[in-house]
């Protein structure tokens, strides 16, 4: 297995396509996705677009649908849900579809969405995904950040690189046999700085300071950076739509 991070879509290669790919936007896209799963929903269908996600979530039985996403951090205007991982609760999301669209998180989905396996990672259950990833073994795979706006994102390597110590420690394989770009090599190296307080490095990052102006989502920093406390592996069924695997 070779494994590249590529820190936000932008990066990721044209023209070719690995055989595993795992998105990472751990502020909030996929800390989010994962809970919801795990609180029972039926899926989450991501949209980069506006106009295609309300005529899909309009098409489908409305008691079983759930409208969520933000831009800049703020909740859709209209929209059943924000991006928090703490509203996804069992009581609200279980047997629901959630149609979402976030800033980035959606993007880096509809970038890699012919990967013949996709999943998306998060500090919540990057273990569960390392398990995945040895268990299918695929050659190559991609790791995307999701970044911001086309940046670096801090929290997004943060992940890439706690995916990689875990491959590392279930696979007992070392980082010179897996890693197929500098780039994942720098993530685990971030990862072995702030394993121990990864909230701190939450908060420390571009769009953790942004969250912190918005006000009102402090608790989402406890939750998104609870390593390893989901066993779930939201995996793409079919286009677009994640669901628990
Ligand atoms: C993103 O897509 O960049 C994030 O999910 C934004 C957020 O939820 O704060």
């Amino acid at each position: 297995m070779r494994v590249s991070y590529f820190h936000t879509p932008e990066r990721v290669p044209s023209g070719s396509m690995a055989a595993a790919a795992v998105v990472i936007d751990v502020l909030r896209a996929t800390s989010t996705m994962a809970w919801a799963l795990h609180n029972g929903a039926e899926a989450v269908q991501a949209f980069a677009n506006l106009d295609e996600l309300n005529a899909a979530a309009a098409a489908w039985p409305q008691q079983l649908c759930l409208r969520a996403g933000e831009r800049g951090g703020s909740r859709l205007e209209g929209f059943d849900l924000g991006n928090s991982p703490l509203a996804v609760t069992a009581e609200i999301v279980a047997g629901k579809r959630i149609f979402v669209s976030t800033t980035n998180g959606t993007r880096a989905l509809d970038r890699v969405q012919t990967a013949p396996l996709l999943v998306t990672a998060a500090l919540v259950n990057r273990s569960a995904v390392a398990k995945r990833l040895l268990q299918q073994a695929p050659e190559t795979v991609w790791v995307v950040g999701s970044g911001w706006e086309g940046d670096y994102s801090l929290e997004d390597s943060l992940a890439a690189g706690a995916l990689a110590a875990a491959l590392l420690g279930q696979g007992g394989m070392d980082l010179k046999t897996i890693a197929a770009n500098d780039e994942l090599c720098a993530a685990h190296a971030l990862w072995s700085h702030w394993q121990h307080q990864p909230e701190q490095a939450l908060r420390l990052a571009s769009h953790g300071q942004r969250l912190e102006r918005l006000g009102d989502h402090d608790a989402d920093f406890a939750c998104c950076a609870a390593v390893d406390s989901l066993e779930v592996v939201p995996q793409q069924s079919e286009p677009g739509v994640l669901k628990s695997s």
